[in-house]
């Protein structure tokens, strides 16, 4: 059972509550992939998808999530909303509220926005990015992509790489995955990592053969120019040059090891075209457990809002 009516962030959600997740998820994954999606699990309840960021993987999948479960879903978009005619977030959450809506699930551009809108709303808000800080689906799903591979996820060595300062995907990788206790690396140029991130609990590499070295799972992070002042690095192709994951850093892997991204990726900055579309890549397969884990979520918080609300 989780804990909470909301899923905000991995740093305050458990090992128990994770692995729950991930359970369930597996179960909803067979569902998934065999053949028609038609269940009536979440009948008569409604998620509404609210996004002030752009999005096509997250955003898709929420939808489809709801919809193969049987919610009713509606989306609204930042540009076409009454946000546009200075409604505040709270505002804007009350109103969805008193349509007797369910879930919400909410990207922003502000770090804590989804803590902001989850006190003050009675539906279950579910955080699919909030500026630097976390994006909790993600790296659930980066988990579970993980554990379907190697089977645990204690034990694997999981390397970061890119753009992790402004990376809401490689903070919450690092919550979840040291909770199950994976050991997370992280490499970038020194001007792209957090400053203290070890404290968090990450290990900081010195170069990328350290941070690959044995990695069970080699994530590359896309470029976050959207949030970058400028000036960080010198120009695409240079870090490109000196910071993208090339073909040949995966002999320092383990010899299973497999690459994702989040996504977007920027083909050719971040990683290869051809570690991209390679035998090692998991990347179209996370996209497909991004369904299934946000079907596990809703169902979970659904179970919750039964029993507690
Ligand atoms: N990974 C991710 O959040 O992708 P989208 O921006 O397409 O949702």
């Amino acid at each position: 059972m989780l804990k909470s009516k909301d899923l905000l962030g991995l740093l305050h959600t458990d090992g128990q509550e994770i692995t729950e997740i991930l359970d369930k998820a597996a179960e909803l994954k067979v569902f998934l992939c065999g053949g028609k999606k038609c269940a009536d699990s979440l009948k008569g309840r409604t998620l509404i998808t609210l996004f002030y960021e752009n999005s096509t993987r997250t955003r898709t999948s929420f939808e489809l999530a709801g919809k193969y479960l049987g919610a009713n879903e509606v989306n609204i978009s930042a540009s076409s909303s009454s946000v546009q005619k200075g409604e505040t977030l709270i505002d804007t959450g009350k109103t969805l509220d008193a349509m007797k809506i369910d879930y919400i699930a909410m990207r922003h551009p502000m770090s804590g926005a989804p803590y902001l809108l989850a006190r003050n709303v009675k539906a279950s808000v579910l955080n699919a990015g909030d500026g630097m800080n976390e994006h909790p689906t993600q790296a659930l799903l980066d988990m579970f992509t993980l554990r379907e591979h190697f089977g645990t996820l204690s034990g694997l060595k999981v390397a970061i790489l890119g753009d992790i300062k402004h990376s809401r995907v490689a903070k919450s990788n690092l919550f979840g995955l040291t909770k199950l206790g994976a050991e997370v690396w992280l490499y970038s140029p020194a001007t792209l990592m957090p400053k203290d991130i070890d404290k968090l609990g990450a290990h900081v590499a010195r170069s990328m053969e350290e941070a690959i070295d044995g990695a069970h799972g080699v994530m590359g992070l896309r470029i976050q120019l959207e949030r970058q002042q400028g000036g960080l690095f010198p120009s695409l192709s240079e870090y490109s040059r000196f910071y993208g994951v090339k073909d040949s850093m995966l002999k320092y892997a383990a010899k299973d090891a497999i690459v994702l991204h989040p996504g977007p990726v920027n083909r050719g900055i971040e990683l290869t075209p051809t570690l991209i579309d390679g035998e090692t890549s998991r990347i179209e397969e996370q996209v497909t457990n991004g369904v299934a884990v946000r079907m596990a979520i809703l169902t979970l918080l659904n179970e919750y809002r039964e029993n507690n609300l």
